[in-house]
């Protein structure tokens, strides 16, 4: 099993890539996003200008200057406008995104915090359901995925469906 739920600062994870719950400007902000440029440290900022930004529902590659990761994936996620505008199916591309890269870049280990269920307000419930459905396409491929919880509710969230995941394998 190759997906972990871990309840810790993303910054301090030592691994090929940290991803980022970042805006389309790419130019930092709150959360995770404000955690990662604090630790990165301003060539991280310096990067990201010269990206120029990234549409939504994608994802854009840089490394990870003073923080112990070596990339970090920014990835846009969908705000949340009531479910009606194709917000699952964007949150589920960015992080289908977020693994194509992952496994592109040949990364072996990966740290993905809860894209979207902070200020972007998508419910953690459904967000979390997306999250392993994609990443479990992609567990094979890398020797580690650190579901990155910061909250309760996520982590109940990730710990029960990964456990009943688990639980029904073993059935099989
Ligand atoms: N490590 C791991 N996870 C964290 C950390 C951290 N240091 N800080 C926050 N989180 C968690 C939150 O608890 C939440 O579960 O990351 C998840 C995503 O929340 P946000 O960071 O608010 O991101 P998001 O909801 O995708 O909103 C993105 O917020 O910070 C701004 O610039 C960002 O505009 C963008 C928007």
């Amino acid at each position: 099993m190759a997906i972990e739920v871990v309840s810790v600062d993303i910054t301090t994870l030592a691994v090929d890539a940290i991803v980022n719950a970042a805006n389309d400007s790419l130019l930092g902000g709150g959360g995770v996003d404000g955690a990662i440029h604090r630790r990165a440290g301003p060539e991280l900022l310096a990067a990201c200008r010269r990206i120029g930004g990234c549409p939504t529902g994608e994802v854009r590659l840089t490394p990870g200057f003073n923080l112990p990761a070596r990339f970090v994936i920014h990835a846009v996620g969908p705000i949340w406008q009531g479910g009606a505008r194709g917000e699952d199916i964007c949150l589920a591309q960015v992080y289908e995104q977020v693994m194509r890269t992952a496994v592109s870049q040949g990364f072996q280990t990966l740290a993905v915090p809860c894209i979207s269920t902070g200020a972007y307000g998508f419910p953690k419930p459904l967000a979390c359901e997306l999250a392993l459905r994609v990443m479990g396409d992609y567990e094979d491929r890398l020797s580690r995925i650190l579901a990155v919880v910061f909250d309760r509710e996520n982590e109940q969230l990730y710990r029960m469906r990964l456990s009943s995941r688990a639980r029904g394998r073993s059935r099989q």
